[in-house]
């Protein structure tokens, strides 16, 4: 009999990985609950209709993504591939407007989507979302995205950049609708097949294309900007000039349209490089009508979710980048050598250089292949000879170059050794 296996696209998260799960679910737990969120638990499968409705009928996750079943009692049911429906439902259900004032609510779990499975891609995986409902106002799109900032900082991602749009309201899109319509009919027979479904059914989808010559046709189409009644383009410009003040750095991107078809409005990712093709770790924006789709009252919200699977890829990468990030990995070999390590390890790193010290009391061969494992620029050798002569001697491990700095003439040497770091 066959071994049986973790289904494709689901994965056993184990330690040393589930240290970093823990860590970014305390750091979620802290950071949300300063920001006056609390958390909601929805449950992993709803009707179908409400994904089909709320999501939207034309998207790929309604059409083609969904993992949909029928129970014993006929019932067609969804394990949920996102969090906003299930979080509108409970809020109409639970009726929580009838609280008054703006409900900030955040959760964490696994969704489901039959998508292909790559890195960062997968039918199983988890997200943490926030949803806050009950305010129109560009402070809470700001806000929000400000929370998304802060998280990811802290749990120590730099270099991230969010990509901002406005999609605009309904009203604002039904023109914009046609003149796409308008714009891609003529280049019909050049798009993909997927964009040419998409003409009909969803054309601004066809700007999210990942096709080449659909891409090239979409440099040209026309941007959704242009098309923005004056109330949407002042609530977008309020949202910017906000996200300035926080300091937090965007770049427009007029071709940003997200995968579900309740947003209005404000609509963004936060984007890493180091990701590769799943380049988004974060996505979200405003969505006025889903509520009131979905039969509640009219409450306009905004709200995101980040891939926490991406997050823990980036996370890792990170912590390999500060492992690298060694500048020298001091080595001793015998009794007065192994010393005196310690003290050069703490006049160097009181200079603020990142250093290693190595305690084996191994080999001069051994302690050396260690340094190169660690990554580190250069090691600080001391044996006997050293001890004698009162000095050290530097090795940079990539060029192989060797020289003897006198222990008294270390502090004079710093800021040299700080150059040849940094070349
Ligand atoms: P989404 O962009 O579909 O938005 O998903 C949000 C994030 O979930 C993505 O940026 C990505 O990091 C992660 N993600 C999505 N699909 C996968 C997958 N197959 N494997 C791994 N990670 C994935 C939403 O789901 C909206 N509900 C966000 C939102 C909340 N908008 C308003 N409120």
């Amino acid at each position: 009999m066959s071994s049986l296996q973790v289904t494709r696209g689901t994965r056993d998260i184990l330690a040393p990985e589930i240290y970093c799960w823990q860590q970014l679910e305390a750091t979620a737990r802290q950071i949300l609950s300063q920001a006056a969120y609390t958390e909601i638990r929805t449950p992993i499968f709803e009707a179908t209709e409400l994904f089909a409705r709320g999501i939207g009928e034309a998207t790929d996750i309604v059409g083609k993504e969904m993992y949909t079943f029928s129970d014993r009692g006929d019932r067609s049911l969804t394990l949920r591939p996102e969090g906003t429906a299930g979080v509108a439902r409970s809020f109409i259900e639970n009726k929580l407007f009838a609280q008054g004032g703006v409900q900030r609510l955040w959760y964490m779990g696994a969704m489901f989507r039959y998508e292909r499975p790559q890195a960062g891609r997968q039918r199983q995986f988890h997200q943490l979302g926030v949803e806050v409902l009950g305010s129109a106002d560009p402070r809470a799109d700001a806000e929000a995205i400000a929370i998304a900032s802060d998280f990811l900082r802290s749990v120590g991602l730099k270099d991230l950049v969010v990509d901002l749009n406005s999609v605009g309201s309904a009203e604002d899109r039904v023109e914009y609708r046609q003149a796409l319509v308008d714009y891609f009919t003529p280049y019909v027979a050049e798009l993909d097949q997927d964009s040419r479904d998409r003409l009909t059914r969803n054309p601004l989808r066809i700007l999210d294309s990942k096709d080449k010559r659909t891409q090239e046709i979409c440099q040209d189409a026309p941007s959704i900007l242009n098309y923005l009644s004056a109330e949407s383009q002042q609530h977008f410009e309020q949202v910017q000039t906000l996200l300035i003040d926080l300091k937090i750095a965007y770049r427009l991107n007029p071709r940003l349209v997200r995968g579900l078809d309740y947003y209005t409005r404000t609509a963004f990712e936060i984007q890493s490089n180091l990701l590769g093709a799943q380049s988004a770790v974060c996505g979200g924006g405003r969505y006025d009508r889903l509520i009131s789709e979905l039969g509640g009252a009219d409450v306009p919200a905004v709200g995101w979710a980040i891939g926490l699977e991406r997050l823990v890829i980036l996370m890792q990468q990170v912590a390999e980048q500060k492992l690298s990030e060694i500048d020298f990995y001091v080595i001793s070999r015998g009794e007065q050598a192994e010393s005196k390590s310690l003290s050069i390890a703490q006049l160097f790193r009181q200079a603020g250089f990142c250093v290693e010290l190595d305690l084996s009391g191994a080999k001069f061969d051994k302690q050396f292949k260690r340094a190169s494992n660690a990554n580190a620029k250069a090691a600080i050798v001391i044996g006997d000879s050293e001890v004698q002569m009162q000095q050290i001697q530097i090795k940079w491990l990539q060029s192989g170059e060797q020289e003897a700095i006198a222990i008294d003439d270390l502090s004079s040497a710093f800021e040299a050794l700080k150059q040849k770091l940094s070349s």
